[in-house]
């Protein structure tokens, strides 16, 4: 019998926690998916580490071998099409994503972001939010359309800042909850539960 499961792909720079965190949750049930590529722009990301040992195809792919934004997204796109993926999920990957796939993967690619979106948009959202001082933080799991971190929120959680956080210690609380939150919406995804509507996601 074919399998039916989604064919997630991930895209990542660095260490890839959150990729860690999918891994797990495929392998323990609560994720039904499989993940089909794991795509980097970093050679020596611990993400392609994660998923060979996982036994998930890990490709990195050089942004200097292809100049230009959209022509390396060319790339990425057919290796996408290539092992047949249905949901590309973002996951500290630290490039920002063109039209190429985005109208190629339209209402089809997440990302992660740790902030209460919409404040705290780009780089070092943990140290942004100490900075301005609020009292709650937390992480969001959006589509991705184009402008950063700006696509339609499918979930968001919420952790306080506490007196004498630093920006490692307000990344680790808000890291867990990500961990917790990715997974949850694939899944939401892969039972074809999310619905977009203009801004709103609603889940069925
Ligand atoms: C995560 O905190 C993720 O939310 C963030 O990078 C980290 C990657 O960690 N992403 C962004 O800031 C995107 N704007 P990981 O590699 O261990 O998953």
């Amino acid at each position: 019998m074919p399998d039916a499961r989604l064919r997630l792909a991930v895209l990542a720079s660095g260490r890839g926690s959150n990729l860690q965190a999918i891994i797990d949750a495929i392998d323990n049930g609560r994720l039904h998916a499989v993940l089909a590529l794991v795509i980097s722009n970093k050679a020596e990301a611990q993400a392609l580490e994660r998923a060979r040992k996982h036994g998930a195809p890990a490709v990195f792919l050089d942004p200097k071998a292809t100049p230009g934004k959209e022509a390396y997204d060319a790339v990425i796109l057919e290796h996408l099409r290539k092992h047949e993926v249905g949901l590309v999920a973002l996951a500290g990957y630290m490039k920002i994503v063109t039209r190429v796939i985005i109208d190629a993967y339209a209402g089809r690619i997440m990302n992660i972001h740790p902030s209460l979106l919409p404040s705290f948009t780009g780089l070092a959202a943990q140290q942004q939010a100490l900075d301005w001082g609020v009292k709650m933080s937390g992480c969001t799991v959006h589509f991705v359309e184009e402008g950063v971190d700006t696509g339609p929120i499918i979930q968001q959680t919420a952790v306080p800042v506490l007196e004498g956080d630093t920006a490692e210690s307000l990344e680790a609380r808000i890291l867990a909850q990500e961990h917790r939150i990715y997974p949850e919406a694939i899944q939401l995804f892969a039972e074809g539960r999310l619905a977009i509507e203009g801004r709103r996601v609603h889940i069925k």
